[in-house]
């Protein structure tokens, strides 16, 4: 269960939070950050530059089992343009996260050169994860952690409770994550996450959500999400909320009196494009565009 669906960021909220992973920060060298690869833009926290300075970075794409893999590729390069080192994971079956550490190296290198000039001989690093809720954090370290058992013990000067895992001959993980909080002063964002699930159902209107997904779909129209529906040409040219009754009668969804069902409707549609069944559907392009 994410956090945001009990989380409210209030702003001694993030005041607080803000602290507790600037504490965490002063304990790593480099930083992992979780997005959902569906959302790219909407699923990033917008001060983490400002957070993590001139820290190191690796950007993990979670959930490109669920975003179009064209998608994802566009966005690796993208970043690569940018200098930053992007990974595309997939935390429920556990792909790529072998090729963790070796991303983490890549963004270390200069670092880790620099202090073997110094004399240092094997320099361990120490990462820590942090992204917005839902993104996969708590998925992501367990998978890391059940492949690493070995704990490191606790050491002088970390705080007492913070555990280690060994990941890779000189790299350890913090155990837990830095939850960050999501843009929510963009109202395309907010439907983004919402669309995802990353956004508590009950603080928005779901008919009306699931009437933009429809907006969404119908200027998109996935083959998965065409076919799912047996859509034809007028019925993808229809007002989204007639779309959304259309799609409600195909399913038998009727209330007393032969009328449709729409709040029902509503959540099968979110259900169903939660669960990739209308297809695997990256909602954010690099250049901007919406898919
Ligand atoms: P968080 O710590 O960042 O808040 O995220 P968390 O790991 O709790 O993951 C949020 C939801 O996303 C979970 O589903 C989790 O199973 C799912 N998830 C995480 N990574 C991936 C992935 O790479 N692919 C897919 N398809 N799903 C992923 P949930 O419905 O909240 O829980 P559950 O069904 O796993 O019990």
């Amino acid at each position: 269960m994410s956090e945001m669906q009990n989380i409210q960021w209030f702003p001694g909220h993030m005041t607080k939070t803000k602290r507790q992973i600037q504490a965490s920060l002063k304990l790593v060298d480099a930083v992992a950050e979780i997005i959902d690869a569906r959302i790219p833009v909407s699923s990033r926290n917008p001060d983490l530059d400002k957070l993590i300075q001139n820290k190191p970075r690796v950007i993990l794409m979670n959930k490109c089992d669920m975003a179009n893999r064209t998608a994802t590729k566009m966005w690796i390069d993208h970043y690569a343009k940018q200098g930053v080192t992007a990974l595309a994971i997939d935390c429920k079956s556990g792909r790529n996260l072998n090729r963790f550490p070796a991303a983490v190296d890549t963004v270390m290198r200069e670092r880790i050169e620099r202090l073997k000039a110094k004399g240092m001989k094997n320099p361990t690093m120490r990462i820590m994860i942090v992204g917005i809720p839902n993104v996969g954090k708590s998925s992501f370290i367990n998978k890391i952690a059940k492949q690493n058992r070995a704990k490191v013990e606790d050491r002088p000067g970390v705080t007492r409770g913070n555990q280690w895992f060994t990941i890779s001959k000189n790299l350890e993980m913090l155990d837990t994550p830095g939850v960050l909080w999501p843009r929510f002063d963009d109202k395309t964002v907010g439907e983004h996450l919402a669309f995802t699930g990353a956004v508590k159902d009950q603080v928005v209107d779901i008919e009306l959500l699931a009437v933009r997904l429809l907006d969404f779909l119908k200027k998109l129209k996935p083959q998965e999400f065409v076919a799912r529906f047996k859509l034809d040409d007028a019925e993808l040219c229809a007002d989204s909320y007639d779309l959304l009754k259309i799609i409600g009668k195909k399913r038998g969804m009727l209330v007393s009196g032969g009328e449709i069902d729409t709040e029902r409707a509503a959540i099968m549609l979110l259900d169903e494009f939660r669960a990739a069944k209308l297809g695997c559907i990256t909602d954010e392009m690099p250049n901007g565009e919406l898919r």
